[in-house]
């Protein structure tokens, strides 16, 4: 959620940061600027739209110096507008924020007392307001720190000051900010991703800390005011590649790498001799778990509820699902003896890192299932296991759920065989079948085509429901989340056996109802539900790897997935729904990688 940039060089720095701030529009992208210190004062431009806006302007408007900040905004306080749109300057100080002042109102009264004016509607503005005032009286550490102590809520801040023309700050509470290191030239940004074409070294400032970068080096803080070290890590060279190839756009180059990027998955934890999985050292021993809880949002909170089902199947561990902004206030019994699972794609997640934070609090054990291995949540968890997907740029998670999903069915397998809650010859035969998961994602891949037709039945609908039992029923939900996020149309996913108390009054002649019937335990019974919608008049698009032709009748299509094991059948479904909601979009018109009010590294809550 908003994306901030900061270089110090001995160079200029515009380009550098249009730069960075396209490989940050994914946080945000109502509306961008940039400030530099030119001539000795701080030229601010700033747009809606796009970056590519802000950089038709600086083309006709060039914006000199050696240092300066950028942002991309995905809106809280006030309208996304030029006015609102960061950062906000004075005549000394110009301010990039990331995150929400909870007290900005208050202190935008007690500013306003002191007589000063306001010039937009955001909460960042009583940053630049309090720093002006208290660079007045203050020297420079005193008036940074001062300012921070009277923030509440989350930020990430990239500042630089007309009279200090050599240094950019930049300062974090709650929200993420990494600090990269050049030659003769440093930088702060929002995500290493951003800064990775610039340098692989990388420090992050923890919460409480703030940093100043010069060109030749960088100090650090804590919240005490007192000088700290920080420890550099070098980014590997493989997560720089990410650029479209010859894709139309990210999300549907991600969702055609998924065959590849389970396999990678599965290989860094599959021993390569033996069919053992690699994950070892738990924080707890998984023949001493009491419970397990998942939490987690959006796409990875779906990831968490269908690892639900494959805990209850294959383990004797109770275990439930939360939606992280839920648990974070909800009054839990935290218990030594239970294990916490955060998984997050991003690793940034607002709720799911406060909710991670809470559990750290109570001293209760914790793991992260995350993309971003130098993320908050991995810095944060006793234990990390990442998905090994590649750096997933399309807002609408594709390649991140189907990994997130591979791990944590891998863990399952992992907790159940040391428990002995699966004997050895079903242990190898689940990793066996485990094996072959890349190869029939790819099959499924190559049937794109076929939905590319039903996409058109979507088009003009209403709303459309997505119906599953069992272990289809997360990937229900799944499937409609895309649908929404990307065509703007409303789905619900729902359990194919609560249809008839209440969403069944919903259907109507026309409405396109997707149902995931795999020939499993619940078939049956999902079949019957199915029929219920296709007698109101519901068009049905069914999706299984029944081959029978006695379930046709009355269908209007039939998506055919590969036949596999019922439990890891849930990753074959995923890839038509992701294709659907997919061409859906691209019919409407629709900005693929860039849905409507929608950002994919959610930093506020
Ligand atoms: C945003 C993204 C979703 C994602 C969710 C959780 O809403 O648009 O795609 O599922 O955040 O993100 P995380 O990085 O924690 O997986």
């Amino acid at each position: 959620m908003c994306g901030i940039i900061g270089i110090v060089s001995n160079k200029s720095v515009s380009a550098s940061i249009i730069g960075a701030l396209k490989k940050l529009e994914y946080r945000g992208y109502d509306s961008a600027g940039i400030s530099t210190i030119s001539n000795g004062q701080i030229n601010e431009q700033k747009c809606t739209g796009r970056v590519d806006n802000l950089e038709k302007i600086l083309f006709q408007n060039p914006s000199n110096g050696d240092l300066g900040i950028g942002h991309v905004r995905w809106a809280t306080h006030g309208m996304p507008n030029q006015i609102n749109a960061h950062p906000h300057s004075s005549e000394v100080v110009s301010v990039v924020h990331n995150g929400i002042i909870e007290n900005s109102d208050k202190l935008r009264k007690e500013f306003e007392k002191k007589g000063y004016s306001f010039k937009s509607q955001t909460d960042t503005e009583v940053i630049t307001v309090m720093l002006t005032d208290f660079l007045k009286k203050e020297n420079l550490i005193n008036c940074i720190h001062k300012t921070l102590e009277k923030l509440e809520g989350s930020f990430a801040l990239g500042v630089i000051f007309k009279d200090f023309n050599n240094l950019v700050v930049g300062a974090r509470r709650g929200s993420p900010l990494a600090v990269g290191y050049g030659h003769n030239e440093n930088f702060i940004g929002s995500d290493s991703y951003a800064l990775k074409s610039m340098t692989n070294k990388i420090s992050y400032l923890d919460d409480g800390d703030f940093c100043i970068l010069y060109k030749e080096k960088v100090e650090f803080y804590n919240s005490d005011k007192q000088k700290i070290n920080k420890e550099i890590f070098e980014l590997s060279n493989e997560d720089n590649i990410a650029d479209k190839g010859d894709y139309k756009d990210f999300m549907s180059k991600e969702i055609n790498e998924q065959s590849a990027t389970t396999k990678k998955c599965i290989n860094e934890y599959l021993d390569k001799t033996r069919n053992e999985i690699n994950i070892y050292n738990l924080p707890i021993d998984p023949k001493k778990i009491n419970k397990i809880r998942l939490i987690a949002c959006g796409t990875a909170y779906h990831s968490c509820l269908m690892s639900k089902y494959w805990i209850e199947e294959f383990t004797s561990i109770d275990v439930e699902a939360d939606i992280a902004s839920e648990f974070r206030y909800r009054k839990v019994k935290l218990n030594p003896n239970d294990l916490y699972i955060f998984v997050s794609q991003s690793g940034e997640t607002a709720d799911t890192y406060a909710a991670l934070e809470k559990c750290k609090k109570n001293k209760v054990k914790t793991c992260g299932i995350v993309n971003v291995v130098e993320s908050s949540i991995a810095r944060s968890a006793d234990f990390v296991l990442p998905i090994h997907a590649g750096p997933e740029i399309g807002v609408a998670s594709t390649k991140a759920f189907i990994g997130q999903m591979i791990v944590l069915y891998l863990l399952t397998l992992k907790i159940a065989k040391e428990r002995n809650d699966v004997s050895v010859e079903e242990y190898t035969k689940l990793v066996l079948d485990l094996k072959k998961i890349p190869n029939l994602i790819e099959e499924t891949l190559n049937k794109q085509k076929n939905i590319q037709v039903i996409a058109r039945d979507f088009i003009n609908a209403k709303g459309t429901m997505y119906l599953g039992r069992g272990y289809s029923y997360p990937i229900a939900m799944e499937g409609a989340l895309k649908l929404k996020e990307l065509s703007y149309i409303h789905a619900e996913g729902y359990a194919a056996g609560e249809m008839k108390h209440g969403p069944l009054a919903l259907i109507e002649d026309g409405m396109p109802v997707v149902v995931l019937a795999p020939k499993d335990r619940f078939f049956e019974k999902t079949i019957s539900n199915m029929q219920e919608v296709i007698a109101r008049g519901g068009k049905v698009l069914m999706i299984t790897d029944d081959t029978s032709e006695t379930t046709n009748e009355n269908i209007r299509f039939k998506f055919q997935i590969p036949k596999t094991n019922s439990t890891i059948n849930s990753f074959l479904l995923t890839i038509p729904l992701q294709f659907l909601a997919y061409h859906v979009a691209l019919l409407k018109n629709c900005d693929i990688d860039k849905p409507r009010n929608l950002a994919k590294s959610v930093t506020v809550e």
